[in-house]
């Protein structure tokens, strides 16, 4: 099936095929309806008039890849972030998104993209390709009156956030989420400089040194229900985020609750003082990805201080032709100086028949610590960091190990469970 790269050109089309998927109309005759899709991705697709009966000018499947880039315990990773992805209804059932979605994973090994993120309507046809669930974005309804008691935190002011105070925030941001797995870094053009808008407002909290302490941002909505919505509270320490609660503690004269969106493991959960919230209705967006490139993937995470030694990878990826992408292999990974090292192993088919038989029957060098056999579900769950191979196992994924490599990898990948905050 001939997938290719979409142009300009081709922006009323994708709009089209989109708003039919995901909602929203699109007005032809409106120049906004053709505007080039924004910067800092590639778009790809298959012509209908290519099928059988098809239309000129139709697209019959497409999806954008976002050029994103994540944090990973410390290191950072380029990630291909999916969105918009949908076939034609008068195409649909025909195997097109198979064909798309292998498009879509050689087209980020081809821009070196070793990892690639989505946000699932149905995760089925997703894991089906390789990727997992890897984190949850979670939303609470936290009733004010929990809120309402904290005492003001000495040292610490509050100011406005402005368009020339938004790069403090951004570069909080950046420090603070550093050593999490899986959060977006907030730069290049998909994240414009500059006020979001929409309504968005914030907060910076800074301390009596003058260094910037955290921020709180939410939108304020009219209407029925919680009418403040709160995208992140963000600090360095605890007194931080007990000082943002109290700001956002401070709308309970004109709302009875607001919603907090919270990450995995989200530090605002073990500082709220009252328990009163629940999660807010509606679905849970479910955070999926997978590794695309394992070589690269492994080596962008730095090796936590002390942890040093060699194992043997192997990865197996039946989900896609062989070839799409860089995700099976054979890999000797060496640890040690704080880095990781990944050197693919080219298969000879001794190697390949031995290391499939079972983890001990791998040929490894004497002084690694063995063999770790993964299949791609359990190598896209695993190397975004924050999970064990007893968890990828927990799950019916097969993730085979000598015990000395296990304990390494796991040493390797511990840290936070992934997190992220932003959707697309
Ligand atoms: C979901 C969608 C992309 C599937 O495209 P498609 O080309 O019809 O899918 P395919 O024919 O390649 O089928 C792929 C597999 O997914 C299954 N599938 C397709 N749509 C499905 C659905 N809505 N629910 C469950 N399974 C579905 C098919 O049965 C098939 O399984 P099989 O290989 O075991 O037969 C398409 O229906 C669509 O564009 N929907 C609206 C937009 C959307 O949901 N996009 C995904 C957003 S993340």
């Amino acid at each position: 099936m001939p997938v290719r790269e979409l142009t300009p050109t081709d922006a009323l089309a994708y709009r089209l095929l989109t708003s039919s998927a995901f909602g929203g109309s699109v007005d032809p005759a409106d120049p906004a309806a053709s505007a080039p899709l924004s910067p800092g991705q590639t778009a790809i697709g298959i012509d209908s008039a290519a099928l059988p009966g098809g239309a000129g000018g139709v697209l019959a499947a497409a999806a954008r890849i976002r050029h994103d880039e994540i944090s990973l315990g410390g290191g950072r990773v380029r990630c291909g972030g999916i969105a918009g992805l949908a076939v034609h209804p008068a195409h649909r059932g025909e195997g097109l998104f198979a064909e798309l979605l292998a498009a879509v994973l050689a087209r980020c090994d081809e821009e070196s993209l070793p990892v690639s993120m989505l946000y699932p309507s149905n995760p089925e046809i997703y894991r089906r390709h390789g990727y997992q669930v890897v984190a949850r974005v979670e939303t609470l309804e936290v009733p004010l009156v929990d809120l309402q008691r904290l005492r003001s935190v000495p040292g610490r002011r509050t100011v406005p956030v402005t368009a020339a105070s938004m790069p403090r925030v951004r570069a909080l941001y950046e420090e603070v989420t550093a050593g999490d797995n899986a959060m977006l870094r907030r730069q290049g053009p998909l994240f414009p400089d500059g006020l979001p808008g929409q309504g968005w407002e914030a907060v910076l909290l800074v301390g009596a040194d003058g260094q910037d302490r955290g921020y709180a941002s939410w939108t304020r909505r009219r209407g029925e229900g919680p009418g403040l919505e709160v995208h992140e509270v963000l600090g360095r320490d605890r007194e931080d985020l007990r000082a943002l609660l109290r700001v956002i503690g401070s709308w309970s004269t004109v709302t009875e609750s607001v919603r907090l969106r919270v990450r995995t493991e989200d530090p605002v959960l073990d500082v709220l003082p009252g328990g009163g919230s629940r999660p807010a209705g509606g679905t849970v967006p479910l955070v999926m990805m997978r590794v695309v490139d394992t070589a690269a993937l492994l080596t962008a995470r730095p090796a936590p201080t002390g942890l040093s030694g060699a194992l043997r990878l192997e990865v197996t990826d039946d989900t896609v032709p062989a070839g799409t992408c860089r995700a099976e292999g054979l890999f000797d990974v060496h640890v040690a100086d704080g880095r990781v090292r990944a050197v693919t192993v080219p298969r000879s088919g001794t190697t390949s028949a031995q290391s499939s038989a079972g983890p001990s029957a791998a040929h490894s060098p004497e002084a690694t610590a063995g063999t770790v056999l993964l299949d791609v579900h359990a190598a896209s769950l695993l190397l975004v960091g924050g999970r064990s191979l007893a968890d990828a196992r927990r799950l019916g994924l097969r993730a085979d190990a000598d015990a000395p490599a296990e304990a390494l990898l796991d040493a390797l990948l511990a840290g936070p469970r992934p997190s992220v905050l932003d959707a697309f």
